[in-house]
């Protein structure tokens, strides 16, 4: 993401080191020329939801606007109250967004907030000057207990820049679909306490996380919204806090976490450490190492983290290579959920709680937010809650580092495992909650060719593991979510003889965000990669000219059946589309 304020400095970062690759993954400008003169629809390759066939029973639209030079000025809000057509309950809620766009401009972050919990989190694609669009739908049944809310704020934040130089605004359009036939495949199983009925464990794709019903209660942990409900995460100690008193009836509680990284940020995974851009007297500012790690205390106490996965926004690495199929999770970031069922112990007291977000390492900036989602025994005003286990031994992490002037290599290998467990008992029984979470990260950067080449490498394996045992020791209920996201990023740049200000990048990227979940008796299994080749003529932040090609497999399949798309684009035309439904296609 390019922000008005960095740009001048990073200007003069340009005009001073003809051959930056030790900056180099960065953001850059397309052509203005589109590669097509009509308009061109962009997209990026997700499962079609279950209820993509019907018509839904109603619709409203939630935001319209335009969003030009919008820096520095508070979000746009609209009152929402649901349609008075079709009143709750829904079996399926969908949020589409509709945007377009032409001009110049960069990649922008946005986020859509209703009551100040976070809904989803996007960014836009680079347009053209003939003009783009693009349509992203996303399962917001989740989060019921707030659309069936009346006279409450949609908010939704777009930071963009429009001048002389940057022309082109963004024109959005959101709105809910609600589905009041019941939409097959159903909602996602277990583990839940509320219906601990085996009947109910074989069903379908949804986006609800681990839970089969949605939340009655959203808790946001955000910011008051001046510049939008995200806290800006500008370094290590900057943590944000927000106070929280639990409702004594509270059953379960899943932390809903969502995070994107921007600045000096933007490709953490790629930044080197401090001590070589001292030691080479870089002006880059993009350092601090490449390992970062979003984190949730309450109290003080640790209760939980993710390694996010790595977005590359559309004007990142080789814009090039994200049009018109855009890199994985542009426009459908993905959230984390973390079970905290096992710590109600503890935050069932009555008493507030300092519920805390931050990254750890982070330098300028982060933009992370939480929704609690809370679920209640309505049967009685207060339940019985015990933390039997927590343990949490601190984060391993193992640096090495070996250079010589711009040349080097750089090592990271970094595991965390943690575990909780409680019981609750309610009208509906005494369960016990056991959860864990896991994971490994390895990064390795290094430099040849007196650092005009530069690999990047890295892999992540994360595990969580939900289990609900009855007081009869049987288990009731168990959810795994494992996800890997490996990346590799390879960056030669070439300098051009004739013109100091103008070089070539030559660059690779591979990358992947590969999912299995089970639960219960429901298995999804989900494979979308990535890997992209090319060359571009840069000046400062523009792509003069340029080659490149993104192949894309896309794999979804659960036991309702298959999905597989395999997309294959060859500067920015779409030059190979296969979709098929047959498992047999399928890995
Ligand atoms: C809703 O948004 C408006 C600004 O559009 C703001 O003045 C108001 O305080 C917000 N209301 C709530 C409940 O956040
Ligand atoms: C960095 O600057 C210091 C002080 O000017 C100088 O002694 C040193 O040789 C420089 N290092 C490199 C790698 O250029
Ligand atoms: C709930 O179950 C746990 C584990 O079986 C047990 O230790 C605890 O005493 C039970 N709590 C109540 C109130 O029965
Ligand atoms: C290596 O790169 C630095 C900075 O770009 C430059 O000053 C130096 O002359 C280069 N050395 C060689 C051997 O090319
Ligand atoms: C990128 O990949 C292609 C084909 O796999 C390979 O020929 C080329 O050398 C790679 N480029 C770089 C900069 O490593
Ligand atoms: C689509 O299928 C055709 C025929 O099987 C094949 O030749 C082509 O390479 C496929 N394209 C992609 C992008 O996979």
């Amino acid at each position: 993401m390019c922000y008005y304020y960095y740009s001048a400095f990073i200007l003069f970062l340009f005009l001073t080191r003809t051959v930056p690759t030790f900056t180099a993954p960065d953001h850059f400008l397309k052509p203005l020329k589109s590669p097509k003169p009509e308009v061109q629809e962009f997209f990026e390759l997700t499962n079609p939801l279950p209820s993509d066939h019907l018509t839904p029973s109603c619709s409203v639209t939630v935001i319209h606007h335009s969003y030009a030079n919008t820096v520095n000025s508070p979000p746009f809000s609209k009152r929402y109250s649901p349609p008075s057509d079709c009143p709750p309950p829904w079996p399926r809620v969908v949020l589409e967004l509709r945007v377009a766009s032409s001009g110049e401009q960069y990649d922008r972050i946005a986020a859509i907030w209703l009551d100040g919990a976070e809904i989803l989190r996007t960014s836009t694609a680079e347009p053209t000057e003939s003009g783009i669009f693009w349509r992203v739908r996303k399962d917001i049944t989740r989060y019921s207990s707030l659309l069936s809310k009346s006279r409450i704020n949609a908010t939704m934040m777009l930071e963009n820049v429009v001048n002389d130089i940057y022309t082109g605004v963004y024109h959005v359009h959101v709105s809910f679909l609600f589905y009041k036939e019941n939409v097959i495949p159903q909602d996602v199983g277990i583990p839940s306490i509320i219906s601990p009925n085996k009947n109910n464990y074989n069903l379908g794709t949804t986006d609800m996380g681990l839970f089969q019903t949605p939340s009655d209660l959203i808790i946001p942990i955000c910011d008051n919204g001046q510049r939008g409900h995200w806290f800006r995460v500008e370094s290590e100690s900057d943590v944000h806090m927000k106070k929280v008193r639990f409702p004594k009836n509270t059953l379960q509680v899943v932390l809903e976490l969502y995070a994107s990284f921007h600045g000096n940020d933007e490709f953490w995974y790629s930044n080197p450490p401090n001590s070589y851009i001292r030691l080479n007297n870089l002006t880059t500012e993009r350092g601090n190492g490449a390992y970062r790690e979003v984190f949730v205390t309450i109290d003080g106490k640790f209760v939980g983290s993710e390694v996010v996965f790595p977005v590359v926004f559309t004007g990142g690495i080789n814009p090039l290579f994200w049009e018109p199929v855009v890199a994985i999770g542009d426009f459908k970031l993905p959230s984390y959920d973390l079970d905290l069922t096992p710590l109600l112990g503890w935050l069932l007291d009555g008493k507030s709680h300092e519920i805390r977000v931050g990254v750890d390492d982070a330098i300028s900036f982060w933009l992370v937010n939480a929704n609690l989602h809370i679920w209640l025994d309505h049967g009685t005003s207060r339940v019985e809650a015990k933390s039997i286990v927590y343990n949490s031994p601190a984060l391993t992490i193992e640096r090495q580092e070996a250079f010589r002037l711009l040349d080097g290599s750089f090592r990271i290998k970094a595991k965390r495992k943690s575990e909780f467990a409680g019981w609750v008992k309610s009208k509906a029984g005494n369960f016990t909650t056991i959860v864990s979470q896991e994971f490994r990260v390895t990064n390795l950067i290094r430099f040849y060719s007196n650092g005009t080449y530069k690999v990047v490498k890295q892999r992540v394996k994360a595990k969580r593991d939900s289990r609900i045992r009855a007081d009869s020791g049987n288990l009731i209920g168990r959810a795994v979510t494992r996800r890997r996201y490996p990346l590799t990023v390879i960056t030669s740049t070439v300098p051009l003889a004739h013109k100091a200000d103008e070089y070539l990048l030559v660059t690779n990227v591979s990358h992947a965000l590969n999912e299995r979940r089970i639960n219960g008796n429901y298995k999804r299994i989900v494979y979308n990669r990535q890997d992209s080749e090319g060359w571009m003529k840069v000046r400062d932040h523009s792509v003069l000219s340029g080659e490149a090609t993104t192949w894309q497999r896309y794999n979804f399949r659960d036991e309702f059946g298959c999905y597989s798309r395999t997309v294959l684009a060859f500067n920015g035309k779409l030059i190979g589309d296969n979709t098929t439904f047959s498992c047999a296609a399928s890995t």
